[in-house]
């Protein structure tokens, strides 16, 4: 069974409640149902967390290594500035998928730059929830070859 680490980062266990305007009325609970029901189908198994901080982050993307096949993680705010989040990914070499609600590209110029995507396989981004579970059915994909 393909195993997948699913990381939100910071403020989007606020989400349905934080700048709906921007991320929509989707809470967190709603995305891990979806991303379940897809890992059902396709029966793989699915760890989730959701942390604002950066060090515990760092921590459980770095234990991971020979425990799960793939990652895929909203970094939030730590997209665009944790070198610390991309030196843990590099270091444990499992496939990693970025998802964000937002299309980052749209918004404020320091959100154009993603510190994580030069060491994921590939980044979703604008969708809202679909983001995540676009991003799900990629990791799965591409682990399953
Ligand atoms: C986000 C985009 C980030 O710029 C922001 O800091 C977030 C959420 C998204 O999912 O659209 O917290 O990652």
């Amino acid at each position: 069974m393909q195993k997948i680490l699913v990381i939100h980062g910071p403020n989007l266990n606020l989400l349905g409640k934080r700048e709906v305007d921007v991320y929509g009325k989707v809470t967190i609970g709603e995305i891990n149902a979806g991303l379940k029901k897809i890992a059902k189908s396709k029966k793989a198994s699915l760890e989730i967390i959701q942390s604002d901080h950066e060090g515990d982050i760092v921590q459980i993307i770095g234990k991971a290594k020979g425990r799960f096949d793939a990652i895929l993680i909203n970094p939030a705010a730590y997209t665009h500035t944790s070198v610390a989040i991309r030196d843990a990914i590099s270091a444990v070499d499992i496939p990693t998928v970025e998802v964000h609600l937002s299309n980052i590209y749209a918004r404020e110029e320091f959100r154009h730059t993603s510190l994580i995507a030069p060491v994921a396989k590939g980044q979703v981004s604008g969708f809202g929830k679909m983001s995540y579970l676009l991003g799900l059915e990629a990791a799965i994909s591409l682990i399953g070859k």
